[in-house]
């Protein structure tokens, strides 16, 4: 008799305890854990699960487990995904704006492009993603690409020509590559390790965190430390996350992506620091363009100029170069 009185008030005392709700938050991000992205996601996480009392879990999906950026992004309109760390790959696939920063050599350093992206300008354009179903809430960071190949050293705008060069499926970058004078081979980005090791490409760019990170060592020979185009990256989550959520749990998620963005700064500043240095010891042949190469570089470019400033608001264009 005790016995089933105490087995009663148990399972009253158990049917009382409040069952808190979780939330997976699924994660999808092209590199792998200990890349910039993977430290990004993981300070958005810890900032979102320590808040949240545990209320939201993330869950990541590194290495392009969900497919490529576009895919991914469209699986956050869609609702298949709640959050992910993407470039400009192909943001402006879906907001032509956020194509502007990709245009080369409009960043002076990293500070000026950190203090527009952090700026009024930077801000209008995460806004700009509401009208295309997405909550885009921070801007984080890739670094300043550099371009490597199998072929030869590239120290001025002719070593380019004809080289089979991937570039992200990025209208901006296409274009200038065009009129470089190399072969642009827009590919996403899973596919690029294996047609290196093929070699249906020469070679690609990107920045060091993503050159160190992805190993590139090991496919590419030669590394042109060109800066040539700044590569922003941002955080977003589906609308369909967003819109269940309290304001107090809004507030939540857009700190922790801010944390997530400084977190992939963080790892910028220490890469760009070592980076390479660590690649030479790899067995990498390095060669750094000079201030005045980069303006070679910048010269042969004026064309592709003509239509950036076509393609976007000139004012926009002037005041982010004016920008501090
Ligand atoms: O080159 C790209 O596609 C991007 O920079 C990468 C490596 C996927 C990181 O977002």
């Amino acid at each position: 008799m005790t016995t089933i009185i105490r087995a009663a008030a148990a399972a009253a005392a158990f049917a009382a305890t409040p069952v808190l709700a979780q939330t997976e938050v699924k994660i999808g991000y092209a590199l792998a854990e200990n890349s910039h992205y993977g430290v990004g996601a993981k300070a958005w996480q810890e900032h979102v699960e320590s808040e949240s009392e545990g209320r939201y879990t993330f869950r990541h999906f590194p290495s392009s487990g969900l497919g490529g950026e576009r895919e991914v992004i469209e699986g956050l309109q869609i609702g298949t995904v709640e959050a992910t760390i993407v470039s400009s790959g192909t943001l402006s696939n879906f907001v032509d704006e956020a194509g502007v920063f990709d245009i080369p050599f409009l960043f002076r350093d990293l500070d000026h492009a950190r203090s527009v992206l952090d700026g009024e300008i930077g801000q209008e354009i995460l806004a700009k993603f509401e009208d295309v179903g997405l909550v885009a809430l921070a801007w984080g960071e890739q670094g300043f690409r550099h371009i490597t190949n199998n072929r030869g050293a590239i120290d001025a705008p002719e070593d380019l020509a004809g080289l089979k060069l991937r570039t992200m499926e990025n209208p901006v970058h296409i274009t200038a590559f065009q009129t470089l004078g190399a072969a642009p081979t827009p590919m996403a980005w899973p596919e690029v390790i294996g047609a290196l090791q093929q070699g249906t490409i020469d070679g690609q760019e990107n920045p060091l965190s993503v050159i160190v990170s992805a190993n590139l060592s090991e496919v590419q020979r030669y590394l042109t430390v060109s800066g040539h185009v700044y590569s922003p990256a941002m955080l977003l989550v589906s609308r369909a996350l967003w819109d269940g959520m309290s304001e107090e749990d809004r507030e939540i998620f857009a700190q922790g992506a801010t944390e997530g963005a400084l977190a992939m700064r963080a790892f910028v500043d220490d890469v760009e620091q070592s980076g390479v240095e660590a690649l030479r010891e790899q067995g990498m042949e390095v060669g750094e363009l000079s201030a005045e190469d980069r303006a070679t570089f910048q010269a042969a470019l004026s064309s592709a100029y003509e239509e950036y400033y076509t393609r976007y608001d000139r004012d926009l264009i002037e005041r982010i170069i004016a920008s501090e």
